[in-house]
């Protein structure tokens, strides 16, 4: 065979095996392969196709979006067709992407670019008439979809209606109908606590959903949607930004994580930084699409026959590996919950050698059936801690291969552990006595987010707890000079620093020592707003399970928690020591204005952010700033006071600040001015 009749044949070949994924995907809502490894297969027919034309035809799976319409279902003709986006794992590509755009465009240097998160579920496009929602259909083949108007209508805030443009009866607007990870979770958990077989992905679990003939199971299921686009041309609207904008005056749910981007600095910034936020979104989110801001020029470039030359989506590659399981631990935490902890056999893994991995709970080694020795597969990305997702079903197992079973009792104290009923966790329910939970609650509690006693570190806690002389947060307040300088290592000053740390932690507000006490469920949030209501420690103690379930965002979970914690003469009477050492168990009548009056670091100031933040999504870090008065913009001028930068901040910005004397500061200066202004 020569190279054309080879190429033939493979191209074939590759054909009939996308297709055929392409049929399981879009009509029967399954991945027989990964994403990665599809999208590679598509790439490889790509350049082939190029390279021998001759064999390109009409049906490849490269000229024509993958999806069927149903013949379950009423089918309507797309107004504009729904096409794909066209994909690529390289930094490289994108940067040729926008080369390339601007090169066709008019105001090269003025152009800009919106990213957005691309949203891993199905597409649904929404016609409005007059103003009044009239259909809602898939995406079907591209051209025509099926009409699932009964079952769109059961997401909650879908607007009903628009409105209305005095340029266009129809308008149509599109988006992701999703499931949101955590539901899909439950109703797996459910599915496997029933011995049915778990869903594979929310995906397909979503897309099954909208295919059901029973539309409430739409509202039973907890689907979700985020827009993203506005394909009818209105003559007020010249970007996409714009757009978006009208999305969310028309109510529309748009996920706030889009950005506009004026180069491809930001572009690299914002993939960077999604790399390692996205999975703290509630849904699956499988790359960021770039997308021409100027409407114009999106025209100008327009569409090939399967997506716009105008967007671009960058998928993040997915790291995993094979090797072998050797042992599993497990450790205690705080509240007693016990988590598994698989040793591995080490091997290279995005950059890392990864020894450890997660292993969640009880219910994900037995649903895994994990046996050692057993030959596993490592799933790592972005600074997510590895995890075991897949046990290889073909390995032959053999004496050597014994099944994981789950202790009886707690490693360190040896007591037999609990599960609750609803729960998934194991737990020791020897919270006075059981080392690790000992020193983990004083951990907990001197952390920075808690009562900061920065001088508290875990080798401290080791060495006071040996002496016996702590075994829980109040004893601390009884720590004297003489005592801690007995401690191995320690000298005047660092015992003096951490008596003054110990001694600052009488000034942290309610809130925080609510947070710090360690009541399992409450969060910074909870603990925040529960201060707020109550006002101080003894109306909480006091409140009853009606009272806290009036609390705004405290659920039962939260409420029966705060009780149980209350009900134990212990806490109460730690709670008492605390109370005699000085600790604030009531709020501080102008907590704020005070913080802002002695601490005027971050009022009025303009502030721009670039890079990649170790401890802050820059949403947050936005919110926080605004929070103490900042303001806080996009590009540098002459207004602006400081550069905050992160990892990768953006050389542009960088020569814009030193252009303009802008003062920067990076992240660990930026915790110091966070950490005077909040004691
Ligand atoms: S814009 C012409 N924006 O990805 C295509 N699509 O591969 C315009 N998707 O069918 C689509 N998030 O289902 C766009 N932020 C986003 C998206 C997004 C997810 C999906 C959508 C589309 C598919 C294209």
């Amino acid at each position: 065979m020569d190279h054309t009749q080879e190429a033939e044949k493979k191209i074939k070949s590759l054909k009939k095996k996308i297709q055929n994924y392409n049929a399981q995907y879009y009509e029967n809502h399954r991945s027989v392969v990964t994403d990665y490894t599809f999208d590679q297969l598509l790439a490889e027919l790509q350049s082939l196709e190029q390279k021998y034309p001759q064999y390109q035809t009409q049906d490849s799976p490269t000229a024509r979006v993958g999806g069927q319409v149903d013949k379950k279902y009423k089918t309507i003709a797309h107004q504009y067709p729904m096409l794909s986006l066209s994909n690529t794992y390289s930094e490289e590509e994108i940067k040729n992407f926008v080369a390339r755009v601007k090169k066709l465009s008019d105001h090269p240097t003025t152009l800009t670019f919106v990213c957005e998160l691309k949203f891993d579920g199905v597409a649904v496009s929404i016609t409005y008439q007059n103003g009044l929602l009239k259909h809602a259909v898939t995406r079907g083949d591209g051209t025509q979809g099926d009409i699932i108007t009964q079952h769109i209508q059961r997401i909650p805030h879908i607007p009903k209606k628009i409105i209305p443009s005095p340029t266009a009866d129809l308008i149509e607007v599109r988006g992701e109908v999703f499931m949101p990870k955590a539901v899909f979770e439950k109703i797996n958990q459910q599915r496997i606590q029933n011995q049915s077989t778990p869903w594979s992905n929310p995906r397909n679990t979503a897309s099954g959903t909208l295919k059901t003939l029973n539309p409430q199971m739409v509202a039973d299921r907890s689907l979700d949607v985020y827009f993203y686009a506005l394909p009818t041309p209105l003559p007020h609207i010249k970007t996409h930004a714009a757009s978006i904008q009208q999305l969310i005056q028309w109510k529309f749910r748009v996920s706030p994580t889009y950005t506009v981007c004026k180069d491809i600095e930001d572009i690299m910034d914002y993939i960077a930084f999604w790399e390692k936020k996205k999975r703290e979104m509630p849904l699956d989110i499988d790359g960021i699409v770039i997308k021409v801001n100027e409407i114009a020029h999106q025209q100008k470039l327009n569409f090939t026959a399967k997506s716009p030359r105008w967007a671009i989506a960058y998928k993040y590659t997915p790291t995993t590996a094979n090797t072998f399981l050797k042992k599993v631990s497990y450790q205690i935490g705080r509240t007693g919950v016990i988590t598994p902890v698989a040793h591995i056999q080490p091997i290279h893994l995005a950059g890392t050698i990864v020894q450890k991995a997660s292993l969640h709970n009880a219910s994900y080694i037995k649903n895994l059936e994990l046996h050692l020795e057993d030959k596993v597969t490592i799933a790592k990305g972005g600074d997510i801690i590895p995890k075991i997702i897949a046990v290889d079903k073909n390995q032959k197992r053999g004496e050597k291969h014994i099944r994981i079973t789950f202790p009886i009792y707690c490693p360190a104290c040896h007591t037999t552990l609990i599960r609750t009923g609803e729960e998934k966790n194991i737990f020791c329910p020897n919270h006075l006595h059981c080392t690790p939970q000992i020193k983990g609650k004083i951990a907990h509690y001197a952390q920075k987010k808690a009562m900061n006693i920065a001088a508290l570190g875990n080798k401290t806690i080791d060495l006071l707890f040996e002496k016996k002389w702590i075994s829980c947060p109040a004893d601390l307040y009884d720590l004297s000079l003489e005592k801690i300088c007995q401690l191995e290592g320690f000298q005047q000053l660092a015992a003096k620093n951490l008596l003054k740390g110990i001694d600052y932690s009488k000034k942290i507000p309610f809130e925080k020592v609510l947070f710090s006490l360690g009541i399992r469920y409450v969060g910074i949030t909870a603990a925040k707003k529960l201060a707020q209501y109550f006002k101080n420690i003894d109306q909480l103690i006091r409140a009853s399970f009606e009272k806290l379930m009036e609390v705004p965002d405290i659920g039962e979970k939260i409420a029966a928690s705060v009780q149980n914690y209350f009900q134990k003469s212990d806490n109460i009477n730690h709670i008492l020591r605390l109370k005699n050492a000085g600790i604030q168990l009531e709020i501080y009548p102008e907590n704020k204005t005070f913080v802002l009056k002695k601490y005027p670091f971050f009022q009025d100031k303009k502030m721009v952010i670039s890079g990649v933040f170790e401890k802050y999504n820059r949403i947050f870090l936005k919110n926080k700033l605004e929070g103490y008065g900042s303001k806080v913009m996009t590009s540098i001028t002459t207004k602006t006071d400081y550069l905050l930068i992160g990892h990768q901040p953006g050389a542009r910005k960088i020569s814009e600040a030193k252009k303009h004397h802008v003062k920067i500061i990076d992240e660990q200066a930026l915790e110091k001015f966070f950490s005077d202004n909040e004691r």
